[in-house]
């Protein structure tokens, strides 16, 4: 079983400047609700009991935001108001589950994941980047249910358009399992156009083996001198470990950058 659940949180959020300045991208309301509650629900919803935050000095709001319990009471307190006392109910029920660990130098999305190296307790645990929003299905429970079938490792995937595989780890086929899942052979970090081995890209949703920890230590910086999460997985494919691409039926969301947190808003305002 998947029960826990990492999700780094230290990014610096330059494509959402200016509002990234003095806010973390995590607490920007998406229709109301912070853009991490989308996350956090999601998680709950497949079965997740503990969530690891990786977080920074910088972005101390996010704790702040789940540990404002003296502020709370003093207003229920004094106005007995019934959705104050609910919302704190809620912000109580995340932060049980919640701990946190601080990666105080943005060295990549892999350097993050090792933080979390000594809280991890079973053979497989799940990652959601929190820029990749999927809504109308829960892609996680979906992932978790094909790692009980395949007892494999998942990685969320979409197709993107030939010139932005830039922007993603782009992977290659090795096998069609069904419909949806797909074994991978190779997955290069944010290669060029003439060095994509496909249009496939990897989203923001992956439950990794614990080995990953031990390629992560030995790994060298890689592209723009961060430690790649992918760099890592390719080097546990080169032995033979199984990875499974899976196509995911929801809609997804870039709430990283400005155009697609403002379409998130419309989005999920709509559904
Ligand atoms: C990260 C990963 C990349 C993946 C992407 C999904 O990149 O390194 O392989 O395709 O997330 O959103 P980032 O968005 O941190 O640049």
């Amino acid at each position: 079983m998947i029960k826990q659940a990492i999700i780094p949180l230290a990014g610096l959020g330059t494509r959402l400047l200016p509002l990234t300045s003095v806010f973390a991208k995590e607490l920007l309301p998406i229709n109301g609700k912070p853009g991490i509650e989308y996350i956090l629900d999601e998680c709950i919803e497949a079965g997740i009991k503990e969530i690891i935050f990786i977080i920074s000095k910088k972005k101390q709001m996010i704790k702040n935001y789940f540990y404002n319990d003296a502020f709370y009471k003093k207003i229920i307190k004094k106005k007995k108001d019934p959705r104050i006392i609910n919302e704190y109910k809620k912000i109580l029920k995340y932060k049980k589950m919640i701990k946190f660990v601080y990666q105080n130098k943005p060295l990549g999305t892999g350097d993050a994941v090792l933080k979390t190296r000594k809280f991890i307790k079973d053979k497989f645990f799940l990652m959601l980047l929190p820029d990749d929003l999927i809504i109308k299905q829960n892609c996680s429970k979906s992932m978790i249910k094909i790692h009980k079938r395949y007892a494999s490792s998942v990685m969320a995937s979409m197709k993107v358009k030939k010139n932005n595989v830039s922007r993603w780890g782009i992977y290659d086929l090795k096998k069609k399992l069904d419909k949806k899942n797909y074994l991978i052979s190779n997955v290069i970090e944010k290669p060029s156009v003439s060095k994509a081995p496909s249009d496939k890209a990897v989203i923001g949703r992956y439950i990794l083996p614990k080995e990953i920890f031990s390629k992560l230590l030995k790994l060298k910086p890689g592209k723009g001198g961060e430690i790649h999460i992918t760099d890592a997985i390719q080097s546990l494919i080169y032995e033979n470990k199984k990875f499974i691409a899976h196509i995911f039926s929801g809609k997804y969301l870039d709430c990283g950058s400005m155009n697609g947190y403002i379409k998130s808003t419309l989005e999920i305002a709509k559904s």
